[in-house]
């Protein structure tokens, strides 16, 4: 069968990255040939949260995001947003993204977010205006290429989207004539015992002509539970003015999900994060437990890479083939090269593995540093903008600090770098080949020259010259039979003979 549809939910590319593009590769850009207006100028009262609720994050980026993404992959064009609550940080997160916006102030109602873009909705009389609301993460592309298809072909004034559902909760309810037509949707506060039984729910993503989404928005009145004027409303005004208006019911019930409490949050992230694995996966990642790994919207992973348990990748972290990351491991912004391995409970922030390098377990690496090839950070170290060069080895309890190391260096376990003097941060540099011995400080602005040695123990001050050792510490003195002469002193035995 030459379907048209190439694939759904969230699609992988070669490097497992998200994409929403899961649109009708044979319906083009000018077969939808519609533009868009998207409704996020609620506060979001539910969330009870000082954040405008489409800002919360899920996967990683915005709710609204999520929309924006799902619209924008099917070329629909051009796309208002409408803002309120928090208008200027709402427009600032997208920035750069293509979009027009809108201010809604106050915000009275979904009609009336419809209203304050009524100009843009004007502005393209004889294109398909697609209307959605900004807090629904789950919609993919392929359910609103449905929907322009059949508003399209239906030639209805509206066509809504329906799903049919369990609990129908406070969702507004589509309400049918006895011979299957729509009458209306009627929001849950304002519905009649009998209407509250109707499971099939009004999904909140329409299709509309806009001549006549116009005429309607201009009769709304906010007389209802809410005092809001309800986008919902049109359509029983369409009808009532002799309009038809069309459904689609979506077969996955989950794609209207509404997010407007943080559960309901939890509940999208929950459902975005298994489409997420699933798409890895189908793209060869390995992934031990999906119901624990969490990989960001903007994140890539190629195949051959392994995801061991509670694995969470954020941000634009990249994992190349034939790396093991995990268990209990969070890297965000960071790249992981190929074959190198994160062991056990490691954080990694804005920083770079490279090829066939190991860290951890229980390491902390911290922005802007860069671990070598073959290099090893090992456990309880903690690197700040530092380079290791490759093959060098910090195997245990250091820290090391805007530093600089060559390769093939060794630093023993609990080498400090002083970096900070309490005012000003200081370089430490290390050259190729040098060894640092255990209990190591070394205090910065220093350099330590290539293949030099540092003994155990050591505070160095200044400058190693390449190929030399530096002994920073006091000489031991061994004082014979002091120990004897002490007990015998106290008039105490041999050694574990009583107290
Ligand atoms: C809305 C629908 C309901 C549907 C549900 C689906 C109305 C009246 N009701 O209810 O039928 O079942 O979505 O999820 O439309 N917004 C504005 N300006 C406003 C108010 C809201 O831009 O003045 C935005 C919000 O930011 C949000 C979207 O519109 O992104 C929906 O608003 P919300 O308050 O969540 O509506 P629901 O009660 O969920
Ligand atoms: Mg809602």
């Amino acid at each position: 069968m030459n379907r048209a549809l190439r694939c759904y939910g969230l699609r992988a590319t070669g490097a497992g990255r998200l994409e929403p593009t899961c649109y009708d590769q044979n319906v083009s850009k000018s077969t939808h040939d519609a533009h868009a207006v998207i409704l996020a100028a609620g506060k979001g009262t539910r969330m009870k949260s000082a954040r405008a609720k489409v800002l919360h994050p899920l996967l990683g980026v915005p709710l609204l995001d999520h929309v924006v993404r799902t619209v924008q992959s099917l070329g629909v064009e051009p796309i208002t947003v409408v803002v309120g609550h928090q208008a200027e940080v709402v427009e600032a997160a997208f920035a750069g993204r293509g979009l027009g916006f809108v201010r809604q102030d106050p915000p009275l109602g979904t009609g009336h977010a419809v209203q304050a873009a009524r100009e843009r909705v004007a502005a393209h009389p004889e294109r398909t205006l697609l209307v959605v609301n900004g807090d629904l993460p789950l919609l993919r592309a392929e359910t609103l290429a449905r929907l322009l298809e059949a508003h399209r072909s239906g030639g209805a004034a509206a066509t809504l989207l329906s799903v049919v559902l369990d609990d129908p909760a406070e969702y507004g309810r589509v309400v049918r004539e006895a011979d299957g037509s729509v009458r209306a949707v009627v929001e849950n506060k304002d519905a009649s015992p009998e209407q509250k039984r109707i499971r099939e729910i009004n999904a909140g993503i329409y299709a509309f002509q806009p001549g006549r989404l116009l005429e309607a928005l201009a009769q709304l009145r906010p007389q209802n539970a809410q005092g809001e004027y309800y986008l919902t409303d049109v359509i029983g005004l369409l009808r009532k003015a002799g309009q038809r208006v069309n459904v689609v019911t979506a077969a996955d019930s989950q794609e209207a999900l509404g997010v407007n409490s943080h559960s309901e949050l939890a509940a999208a992230a929950r459902i975005l994060r298994q489409r997420r694995c699933q798409a890895l996966m189908a793209s060869g990642v390995g992934i031990e437990d999906p119901e624990t790994t969490f990989v960001g919207a903007e994140v890539e992973v190629e195949a051959d890479a392994v995801l061991r348990a509670f694995t969470v990748l954020e941000g634009r972290t990249k994992v190349a083939a034939g790396a093991v990351v995990g268990p209990f491991v969070r890297i965000v912004d960071s790249s992981v090269g190929p074959g190198a391995q994160i062991l056990d409970h490691c954080l990694l922030r804005a920083c770079v593995v490279e090829e066939g390098a190991s860290v951890g377990p229980f390491a902390h690496i911290r922005p802007e540093s860069r671990i070598g090839a073959k290099a090893k950070v090992g456990n309880f170290v903690e690197l700040k903008k530092t380079h290791l060069g490759d093959g060098s080895k910090a195997p245990h309890l250091s820290y090391i600090g805007d530093a600089t190391v060559g390769p093939g260096v060794n630093i023993g376990a609990g080498t400090i770098t002083c970096n900070y003097d309490g005012t000003h941060k200081h370089p430490t540099r290390i050259e190729a080949g040098a060894f640092v011995g255990s209990d190591t400080t070394l205090i910065a602005p220093i350099t330590i020259g290539e293949g030099a040695y540092i003994a155990a123990g050591s505070a160095i001050t200044e400058d190693v010259p390449p190929g030399a050792l530096a002994l920073g510490r006091a000489r031991q003195v061994n004082k014979a039979g002091w120990a004897e002469a002490r007990r015998a002193k106290a008039g105490k035995g041999k050694p574990g003979e009583g107290r």
